[in-house]
């Protein structure tokens, strides 16, 4: 259903102008282009992943006063008026609601090979390069320091206080993006995600060793 994923694609854009740069509609199209890409190599069905990818983002929870039911509500009313049909729809809201990784509590609570292929490539966009420029444009927004070796990453936290945590933005690099890589779902992603994290963690690396003057 082509004119679907049009109209889909149109709503999305205009739900997100304005919207932060690491959580735009830009995010939305890389998600996009990468699900189908993941979705070639799983047998995943194609409609569902395209959807979802285009829909995962229209109402963050963090951007909405911790709202988690925000997103999958609209997403869910919308396709319903797209005329699509229920058993999709809610497998949608499914998907949209169990992606989001809210310091790793999650985890496991949802399956499906759609659901497999959009969560591997919205954490794909959370990590390399884009994932840098992401993470330090959210540190911006919010008015974050970019690191301060004084206040350790801190593991194993609460979601509340995952979602709270006001730490410099280098330390989300060990409290989520170095951590995705072993979460990987799919062949694919796992496999797109090793180079990812590779160029990462050297980033991080000599980050680290510029901060003290210590780099060659
Ligand atoms: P999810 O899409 O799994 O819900 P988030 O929306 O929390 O995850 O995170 C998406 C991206 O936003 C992160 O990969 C990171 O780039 C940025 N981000 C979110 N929280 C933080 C934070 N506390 N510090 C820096 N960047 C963050
Ligand atoms: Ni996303």
């Amino acid at each position: 259903m082509q004119h679907w994923i049009a109209s889909t694609e149109a709503y999305v854009k205009a739900q997100l102008q304005g919207a932060e740069g690491g959580h735009d509609w830009w995010h939305v199209y890389r998600v996009w282009q990468l699900s189908k890409r993941i979705a070639q190599q799983e047998s995943a069905d194609t409609l569902t992943v395209e959807l979802s990818a285009l829909l995962h983002d229209i109402a963050d929870a963090k951007f909405h006063d911790g709202d988690e039911e925000l997103g999958p509500a609209r997403a869910t009313a919308f396709l319903e008026q797209l005329g699509v049909d229920a058993p999709r729809v809610a497998h949608i809201g499914n998907i949209i609601r169990y992606m989001s990784y809210k310091g790793g509590h999650n985890e496991g609570a949802f399956y499906s090979p759609e659901f497999a292929v959009v969560r591997d490539a919205d954490r794909l966009d959370a990590i390399g390069a884009i994932g840098i420029a992401r993470t330090f444009n959210y540190g911006g927004f919010r008015n974050r320091a970019l690191y301060d070796p004084a206040i350790p990453p801190q593991l194993g936290i609460s979601k509340e206080a995952y979602k709270n945590s006001t730490a410099p933005t280098l330390n989300h690099f060990y409290e989520k993006l170095l951590l995705l890589k072993d979460g990987m779902l799919t062949a694919t992603g796992k496999q797109l995600a090793e180079a990812r994290h590779a160029y990462m963690q050297t980033f991080v690396d000599r980050f680290k060793a510029e901060w003290e003057g210590l780099d060659g």
